[in-house]
């Protein structure tokens, strides 16, 4: 990858790790052989983002809506999720990955609760990489949480609505420590958001690669970094704004 100083890397990268079923069933395996492998692919999505400086990176690993899917799916996923803070935490305390699960996390059980807030207190003194793991997470959840947050603080507001602005809700929301993404990766085909950050994705740019994701190597992740820098964003002004800075 080239190193030209006029196309940073994204500071913050935000991706929809989808294909997990789809790359089981082309095996002939039960889909939770896919979402076991797709952690593998966690792994090294966060070892390559690490290794580029990318600061923040953001993963959506069980959404509001994934709720649905046949109990036997989600009490598995739960499992791996489980499985995977116990394995795994003490090598991201080690390498300088400060973890956040965000979510509705009061809808999983107090066991894997507990070891949520146990891996967040164990790395939150690290700073080299901010990981945010997107659990029964929705971006139309995350929005009304904030509402009642911004109002819960501040109730003086519901009788001056006018008053309140873009950046009073953006505090509110559940990634108000990060910057909004500079890049969205969808990987498996689809070209939808599926529920996930509807505000922060306002200029994110958004890439989609057919790719399923237990396949999302480094070379993938570097493939997708490289578009990125070829980009020109704009935020609403002319080619011509952008280029005199
Ligand atoms: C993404 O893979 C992982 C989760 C949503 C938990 P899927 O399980 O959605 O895989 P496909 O889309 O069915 O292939
Ligand atoms: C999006 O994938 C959610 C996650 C990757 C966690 P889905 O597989 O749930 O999305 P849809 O249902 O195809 O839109
Ligand atoms: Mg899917």
């Amino acid at each position: 990858m080239g190193t030209d100083a006029k196309s940073p890397l994204p500071r913050h990268v935000a991706i929809i790790m989808d294909g997990n079923g789809r790359w089981a069933t082309r095996r002939h395996l039960p889909r939770v052989a896919g979402h076991s492998r797709g952690v593998d692919a966690v792994r090294s999505a966060i070892e390559t983002c690490g290794r580029y400086g990318v600061r923040y990176l953001t993963l959506f690993a069980f959404s509001s809506e994934n709720w649905r899917r046949p109990q036997e799916e989600v009490s598995t996923l739960m499992r791996l999720f489980m499985h995977a803070l116990r394995n795994e935490v003490g090598k991201l305390r080690d390498n300088g990955v400060r973890l956040r699960v965000v979510g509705r996390i009061a809808d999983f059980d107090p066991e894997l609760q507990q070891l949520i807030r146990d891996a967040e207190t164990v790395t939150a003194g690290n700073e080299r990489l901010h990981l945010s793991v997107c659990a029964s997470y929705g971006g139309r959840w995350d929005i009304v949480q904030a509402v009642r947050s911004l109002l819960a603080t501040q109730p003086e507001l519901a009788a001056a609505p006018d008053s309140i602005g873009e950046d009073d809700l953006a505090r509110h929301l559940a990634l108000a420590f990060a910057p909004e993404p500079d890049l969205l990766i969808r990987t498996g085909g689809e070209q939808r958001i599926s529920n996930f950050l509807l505000w922060q994705l306002a200029y994110t740019e958004l890439y989609f690669t057919d790719l399923l994701w237990p396949d999302f190597d480094e070379a993938a992740l570097e493939a997708a970094l490289a578009w990125y820098r070829s980009r020109e964003r704009r935020f609403g002004r002319t080619s011509a704004q952008v280029a005199a800075g």
